[in-house]
């Protein structure tokens, strides 16, 4: 027996790859998705959509697999990547439904801010993998980090806010909005739907 026989169920993504994307069925990506509580509640609830659990850390995963199996879940697919380069390298246009970013490392210190996921140049790359609809979430603590993101997704013009795109997630929470609601915090939520790109003219 292997030593993490998790790990037979976690895809390693280290170039573009898309068999875990289903045809035509509801596909939501939750992206930094760490311990799962938050995808398996969703797989559990949505049986019949794809949930991909995307995570560098493969601690984090094997946790995500254990839940998973305990709960007798198939409808999860487990990826050891690196957020952006899935999302700007990996990820085909059009390929899914919803995309989550819940309580992401708010990385508050300037000096650190490079590590931050969210910026002009990443959310035209959500826009491109979401498909038309497609709704982007958000969740975070930390107030200044949630009117920084709210503030770079306006200005990007190609989503508008959307906050009905996450009503049918009541009471599903990840394990750090579990764990920040036990220390008393607020936690923030916010949702975008894709819009259309605007016409492309060349000329008069
Ligand atoms: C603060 S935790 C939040 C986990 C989970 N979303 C939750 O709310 O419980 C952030 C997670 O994002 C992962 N992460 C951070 N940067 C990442 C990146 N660039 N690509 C993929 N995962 C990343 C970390 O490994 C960690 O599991």
């Amino acid at each position: 027996m292997a030593a993490h026989p998790e790990d037979q169920k976690i895809n390693i993504l280290t170039s573009a790859y898309c068999h875990f994307l289903p045809q035509g069925d509801i596909a939501e990506l939750d992206m930094g998705c760490g311990a799962g509580s938050f995808t398996v509640a969703l797989a559990a609830r949505y049986p019949e959509r794809r949930i991909i659990a995307a995570d560098v850390m493969l601690g984090r995963l094997r946790k995500v697999v254990r839940k998973m199996d305990q709960a007798g879940l198939q409808n999860i697919s487990v990826l050891r990547v690196e957020a952006r380069n899935l999302i700007a390298m990996m990820l085909p246009d059009a390929s899914l439904n919803r995309i989550h970013l819940l309580c992401p490392d708010p990385w508050p210190k300037n000096r650190h801010r490079g590590n931050r996921l969210i910026c002009s140049d990443f959310t035209s790359q959500l826009h491109r993998v979401l498909k038309t609809n497609g709704i982007f979430h958000f969740s975070s603590d930390d107030e200044y980090y949630c009117e920084a993101v709210n503030k770079v997704i306006a200005a990007s013009g190609i989503f508008e806010s959307y906050p009905e795109g996450i009503a049918d997630l009541s009471g599903i929470k990840s394990d750090f909005e579990k764990r920040w609601l036990a220390e008393g915090k607020a936690v923030h939520h916010r949702a975008w739907i894709k819009l259309p790109l605007p016409a492309v003219t060349i000329g008069h």
